[in-house]
């Protein structure tokens, strides 16, 4: 039996294409290649399955053009690039990668804010400039971070990473969550609830963890900011839309906050010129970069890509309806 056709947007990692390989007959963009819409919608028509990211939108117009495909498996957590209801209605799966980037990604949220209240890319930058001239009282003083206050936006597995990294920190934890999580677990990691303006209000770090949905859509708009302490800071790994980058850039220029760390924007890659000044630290979308965890991330992706192919469920699908009658 030939095996079946498969497009991944990118070269992934060597263990994900062992896994792949055995399964399906897998067409690889090369290494390098940021794909072309048309290229890859040209490539994709004749495919059963597409591996891709969250850079590649899989959309009305992707899935008119794959009339064989059955499953797309993103490999990232966040599937705002994925129209849910569109592959539902044409029958086809979709799956993302849950769980294996969480510690990763709450390290990254850590370094950010370390990075933007100690100051650390502009003595990075001041120590290479040859401009240095020694040590001094006043020299980029910056914030403490232990003993402060952080609020978690997003109580889900990345959110209580933050958590419980904070106890090594002597923080006082708050969180803020479409519901309250169980009290067993609250006390677990020393998180206390709070609503979102009381969150701002009190933070002196405000971490954000939410997904992508018409509700967490510029949340953090301009008068938000305005909640906040004026010595507090922003860190975003989620998504950048989720923060109103404009209002952000207001609230810098009006020192209504300290500064920010930002891991996403609100049209990557593209990043709003206001947003590049000292107090705001700036990374290129790595929160999960690690190699253990990027490559566990495209495992995961190959795994369910061919679990489909095998006659088994698909590990992590995000429509399991799809399947339901099958
Ligand atoms: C995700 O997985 O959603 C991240 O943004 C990339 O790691």
């Amino acid at each position: 039996m030939p095996k079946p056709k498969v497009l991944a947007t990118r070269p992934l990692f060597p263990a994900a294409r062992t896994i792949l390989d055995a399964t399906c007959d897998v067409e690889y963009f090369p290494p390098g290649e940021n794909p072309a819409r048309q290229d890859l919608l040209r490539r994709v028509k004749d495919k059963e399955g597409l591996v891709c990211l969250l850079t590649d939108a899989v959309n009305e117009e992707l899935l008119r053009n794959a009339p064989k495909l059955r499953i797309a498996c993103n490999v990232a957590v966040g599937f705002d690039n994925i129209d849910l209801p569109a592959c539902t209605k044409r029958g086809v799966v979709a799956t993302n990668t849950p769980g294996v980037l969480d510690e990763t990604t709450a390290d990254f949220a850590w370094a950010l804010m370390m990075a933007v209240a100690r100051r650390i890319p502009e003595g990075e930058a001041l120590a290479r400039s040859g401009k240095w001239g020694g040590w001094d009282l006043d020299q980029l003083v910056g914030a403490d971070v232990w003993g402060k206050t952080l609020g978690i936006v997003g109580f889900g597995r990345i959110g209580r990473a933050m958590a419980r990294r904070a106890g090594g920190f002597q923080m006082k934890v708050l969180y803020h969550d479409a519901a309250r999580v169980a009290e067993d677990l609250e006390q677990e990691l020393h998180a206390e609830f709070r609503d979102f303006n009381s969150l701002l209000a009190e933070s002196d770090f405000v971490s954000v963890h939410v997904p992508l949905t018409p509700e967490t859509r510029a949340m953090f708009s301009a008068p938000k900011f305005f909640r906040m302490k004026p010595t507090a800071f922003l860190i975003n790994t989620s998504r950048g839309p989720v923060v109103d980058e404009n209002g952000l850039v207001a609230a810098l220029e009006a020192g209504k906050i300290a500064g920010a760390a930002l891991d996403v924007y609100e049209n990557e890659p593209f990043i709003l010129p206001g947003l590049k000044r000292n107090n705001v630290v700036l990374a290129p979308h790595i929160a999960s970069a690690s190699l253990e965890t990027r490559t566990r991330m495209a495992c995961m992706a190959a795994e369910n890509m061919t679990a489909l192919f095998r006659g088994q469920r698909p590990p992590n699908m995000l429509n399991p309806e799809v399947l339901r009658n099958k």
